[in-house]
């Protein structure tokens, strides 16, 4: 996968998502607003590193233990589908080799389900 996307196909996958987060209703008032760009970087490199690109994720953040890390959010089910419709709207954008799409959006369809934490 991480020869197929790129680096810079997973920048631009994390670019699209985040450029609707601030704006967005229900996951803006989540994301620390002053540390955005923080936070973009933190997804792109986890995805570099799953997807088997260089670990500079794990070297920074240690093991991903994302549901943990997500617990002090509420992600409500709510929540959980406004994520994967402003992914699906950065998977559009971001113009990605065919072949890659519906396996990556089939990753993001499972780990945010389960990232839900609270009805
Ligand atoms: C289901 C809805 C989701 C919500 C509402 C949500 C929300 C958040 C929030 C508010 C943060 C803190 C921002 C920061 O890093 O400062 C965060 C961090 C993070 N999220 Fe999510 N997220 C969701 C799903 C996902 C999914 C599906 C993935 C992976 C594909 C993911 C990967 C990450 C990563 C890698 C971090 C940074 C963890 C760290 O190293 O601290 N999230 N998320």
């Amino acid at each position: 996968m991480y020869s197929l996307v790129g680096a810079d196909g997973f920048q631009r996958l994390v670019a699209a998502f985040y450029k609707q987060v601030p704006q967005d209703d229900v996951l803006g008032p989540m994301y620390p607003p002053e540390d955005l760009a923080g936070a973009e970087q933190r997804l792109r490199d986890y995805l570099i590193y799953r997807f088997g690109g260089p670990p500079k994720y794990i070297e920074e953040r240690g093991h991903p233990r994302l549901r943990g890390r997500h617990m002090p959010f509420a992600v409500t089910k709510a929540a959980r589908d406004r994520w994967m419709l402003l992914m699906d709207s950065a998977l559009l954008e971001a113009d990605l080799p065919a072949d890659a799409v519906p396996s990556l959006r089939e990753f993001f369809d499972n780990l945010a389900t389960f990232m839900i934490n609270q009805g």
